[in-house]
């Protein structure tokens, strides 16, 4: 068995752990493309709609989303949540460490004449984009520095989204394991300084328990620090 890397997975001068999420999520999404040439379903207009985040579209459907302004979407992945935003008139940026993944994005934002920006960043290593932004929006993905700089980045007004897995969705499911999980109200104490408009911890229709947190920085506080470049 060979144990070469691919030339696109080269990267020297990173740290280990940008090399084993990169990797194993470009593989991944490299997986989710291929089975999805091969899904007629796939190339419907409700495609858009598919895997979109439950969080946003309960949001936007009780009026919680600005839908006009940018948006920035963390560890978006192949790009359902940030196209949903685009779609809802959202001047939208996606960062994520997968290259395929952004490819994906990309290209399904194409098909769907919808403008979208892709960024591959390294959120554990790299700083953000600094906006700021109207509506910043990470879900099923955990880097609490990320949660708390993004805080830091949305302009008066601007609303954060969280959508993320919680430590009692071990009591039906091993994976995603507990060092993914948040405790409960945990997300609340990761962005001090931010109005939480909106909270609840609950088994979602996904079967999964999840924290859904809206969470508002006032039109006048207190001055932040940007751990952001550009
Ligand atoms: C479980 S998926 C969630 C994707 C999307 N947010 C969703 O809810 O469907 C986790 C995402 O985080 C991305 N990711 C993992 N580590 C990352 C990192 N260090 N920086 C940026 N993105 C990362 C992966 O590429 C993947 O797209």
């Amino acid at each position: 068995m060979s144990t070469a890397k691919p030339p696109d997975e080269s990267v020297q001068g990173r740290p280990v752990g940008w090399q084993d999420a990169r990797t194993r999520w470009n593989r991944r999404y490299r997986e989710i493309r291929e089975n999805t040439k091969n899904d007629p379903a796939s190339e419907t207009p409700d495609d858009l709609l598919t895997g979109v985040d439950h969080c946003l579209v309960y949001l936007s459907q009780v009026g919680l989303l600005p839908t006009t302004g940018e948006a920035l979407d963390i560890a978006g992945g192949s790009g359902a949540d940030a196209l949903y935003l685009a779609s809802i008139g959202l001047k939208t940026t996606l960062v994520d460490i997968s290259a395929v993944g952004l490819e994906i994005a990309a290209d399904a934002a194409s098909q769907r004449s919808l403008s979208l920006r892709t960024i591959e960043l390294d959120t554990e290593t790299q700083p953000l984009p600094s906006g700021p932004w109207d509506l910043i929006h990470i879900s099923h993905y955990l880097h609490r520095p990320t949660i708390t700089a993004a805080a830091s980045l949305l302009k008066p007004g601007g609303v954060l989204v969280v959508a993320v897995a919680t430590l009692t969705n071990l009591e039906r499911h091993s994976r995603p394991s507990a060092r993914f999980l948040v405790k409960n109200n945990e997300l609340k104490a990761l962005v001090g300084g931010l109005h939480v408009e909106f909270y609840v911890e609950a088994w979602q229709s996904n079967d999964a328990n999840e924290a859904w947190m809206l969470a508002r920085r006032p039109r006048q506080g207190p001055s932040w620090q940007s751990r952001a470049i550009g």
